[in-house]
């Protein structure tokens, strides 16, 4: 699992502990010692291609959780970068968390990088799966006590939103691991 570092890399890690398959699994990421568990953890970098060789090798299924980064341009390369790498390696199928209401946009919208994630995996990978996040309810839970802790309201729009646990997200994608899809 590459992004395995991050809040949703360690639930589903956790979740995929606590159905028994800690030894199938490697955790990847630039700080692979941030993950605190006795799995494999290798070194892996979006914006290296010759480290996600050697990271991504020798798997059969891979969860490619996106990065944070924001700056227009970057996710995209990293997504294609990714998805490159697994197809190398052989791996045989192919995850990718991406976002609701993904559509053909362009940079900088927050979707755009989404889409070429998603196109190019469909276009490319034997076997692929599109996991879709949406909001996380615990992001909002963070905001509502960032916002009482600086005593300011701010980001409040009238939206909907059809938010997600986190660890819902991930019980879903350790399902689609260590299931049969
Ligand atoms: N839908 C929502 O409400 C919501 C809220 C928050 C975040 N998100 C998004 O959901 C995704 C996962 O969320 P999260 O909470 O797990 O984020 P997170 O805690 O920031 O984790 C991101 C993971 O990506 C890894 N990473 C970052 N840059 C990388 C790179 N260049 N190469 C390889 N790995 C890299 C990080 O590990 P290293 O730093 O060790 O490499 C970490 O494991 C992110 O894209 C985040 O932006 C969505």
């Amino acid at each position: 699992m590459s992004g395995a570092s991050g809040k949703l890399g360690q639930a589903i890690l956790a979740e995929l502990a606590a159905r028994g398959a800690d030894a199938q699994v490697v955790a990847i990421s630039r700080t692979p010692l941030a993950v605190t568990s006795s799995m494999e953890r290798r070194a892996g970098d979006y914006d290296d291609p010759a480290l996600l060789a050697s990271a991504y090798a020798g798997l059969d299924r891979l969860v490619i959780i996106p990065s944070a980064e924001m700056r227009p341009g970057i996710r995209s390369r990293q997504f294609a970068a990714a998805i490159d790498a697994a197809l190398a390696a052989g791996v045989g199928h192919v995850v990718l968390v991406s976002a609701m209401g993904t559509r053909k946009r362009e940079e900088p919208h927050i979707i755009a990088p989404y889409w070429v994630g998603e196109q190019h995996l469909m276009r490319s990978a034997p076997a692929w799966t599109i996991v879709r996040m949406n909001y996380y309810a615990e992001s909002f839970a963070d905001d509502a006590r960032m916002a009482a802790d600086a005593g300011v309201l701010v980001g409040l729009r009238d939206n909907r939103v059809a938010y997600v646990s986190r660890d819902d997200l991930a019980a879903a994608v350790a399902g689609v691991l260590l299931g049969g899809a």
